[in-house]
């Protein structure tokens, strides 16, 4: 139980929140948000509606490349497309040449857990809620590499027990690995205080920040985390095959690429190659500019809106979805930990998770489901079942939300 102290600073922030949140203009975001008309989309954790002017950006790119072809449409928008990484560094306060863009958040985050030199028996140290695609890929440069996988236990709250995490720390730790935000429901891991713990101990830190991206304000130096990867199209609201990934400058130049192209790696003379500097290092030649100019815009957008006011706002509407929720005996609510985010996860005793989901599309309410298979550990940890996922965004209304909850207690 929170303290006098403690009760009057939770009021402080939450009364901050509201003031911030209601300095957004959602009549006009509304408005710019054209999938909206088609239905209630709850679904920012999967891939949010995107705003026109992300359509827009893609689309002018499309017919520019139809216009006078593929290359000359990137040459003619070289500036433009430039200013894509000055957007994603500014938005996690990095700098430009710390960022590679990417295809999605699983290649950015491999290419850095792949080539990142580990010795045989080195412990690779995450959590319980960690994403499946890290996990197995643990599994196999475990296999591989002859590593071990430490999981840290959870706090009482189901949040990362930093504490735990502390007294693990030792010689043979070669990565710490988080996922910040997990895919299947509202916990947000300390993912600054686990940066501290990497710097103190000089441990190489890899943050998943998929689900975090565009719900929450992100600082790489505030976080102290070495890589960061994260995806376009969730809570971002960017298209759909993008991502972008972050590489600390001490390390661009540490270790090398797992595959390199004439792009990362210019072939400087006939036994020689020369590696990028900058952390395109990890990128390829080809790409998908009418993406990069959507997933750019994306940026913008969200800045233009204010990253405080977005995160203020998508913790009000998912206090308000666990609210409604939890005034029904039916249901059970699964998000953990003390700080929650604006993924809600439940099951109810009556329908299953994808009898729910399946029924709410039909009346016109998009949600999504969690399977226990994309978090094992925790899922096992806990008996979770195939839980249903609802994740409104900024651009969602309270109207909505309660028309929802009201459609969902019709169904079970
Ligand atoms: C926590 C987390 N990490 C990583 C990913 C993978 O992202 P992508 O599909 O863009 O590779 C996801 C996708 O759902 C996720 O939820």
């Amino acid at each position: 139980m929170p303290d006098k102290a403690g009760l009057t600073l939770e009021w402080k922030r939450m009364k901050r929140g509201l003031a911030m949140a209601s300095e957004i203009d959602l009549k006009r975001i509304r408005a710019e948000t054209p999938g909206l008309k088609n239905g209630v989309h709850l679904m920012a954790s999967g891939a949010a509606l995107m705003p026109q002017c992300v359509v827009d950006a893609v689309v002018k790119h499309i017919h520019l490349e139809a216009e006078i072809g593929g290359y000359e449409a990137a040459d003619q928008q070289a500036g433009p497309l430039g200013q894509v990484y000055n957007s994603v560094a500014r938005h996690i306060g990095a700098k430009r040449h710390e960022i590679a863009l990417m295809e999605d958040a699983t290649h950015a985050w491999c290419n850095i857990f792949y080539a990142l030199p580990l010795k045989p028996g080195a412990r690779i140290v995450t959590c319980e809620a960690e994403y499946a695609a890290n996990y197995v890929a643990f599994l196999q440069r475990a296999k591989r590499d002859d590593l071990r996988i430490d999981v840290v236990p959870s706090d009482a709250s189901g949040a990362l027990d930093v504490a735990s995490l502390e007294a693990r720390m030792g010689e043979d730790v070669g990565l710490i690995a988080l996922t910040w935000v997990p895919t299947n429901g509202g916990l947000v891991n300390p993912a600054a205080e686990v940066g501290r713990i990497a710097r103190k101990h000089a441990v190489p830190y890899l943050l998943d920040a998929c689900q975090a991206l565009g719900q929450m304000r992100i600082d790489v130096t505030e976080l102290g985390c070495d890589f960061l990867s994260a995806t376009g199209r969730k809570f971002m609201r960017g298209p759909r095959g993008t991502g972008f990934l972050y590489v600390r400058e001490a390390w661009l130049d540490a270790f090398e690429p797992l595959m390199i192209d004439l792009f990362s790696a210019p072939w400087v003379a006939t036994d020689r190659y020369a590696l990028r500097r900058d952390a395109r290092r990890f990128e390829t030649w080809e790409n998908a500019y009418a993406l990069r100019a959507g997933l750019g815009a994306a940026f913008d957008y969200a800045d233009a809106i204010g990253i405080g006011a977005i995160e203020a706002r998508v913790k009000a509407l998912a206090a308000q979805c666990r609210g409604l929720l939890s005034e029904n005996h039916k249901i059970r609510l699964h998000d953990i930990g003390t700080d929650q985010c604006g993924i809600i996860s439940f099951s109810a005793d009556t329908v299953e998770a994808d009898e729910i989901v399946q029924k709410m599309a039909a009346a016109g309410f998009v949600l999504g489901t969690s399977t226990p298979a994309s978090t094992r550990i925790d899922a096992e940890r806990r008996n979770l079942p195939t839980v249903v996922r609802m994740a409104p965004h900024y651009y969602n209304s309270e109207d909505e939300i309660k028309a929802c909850v009201r459609q969902l207690f019709r169904l079970i």
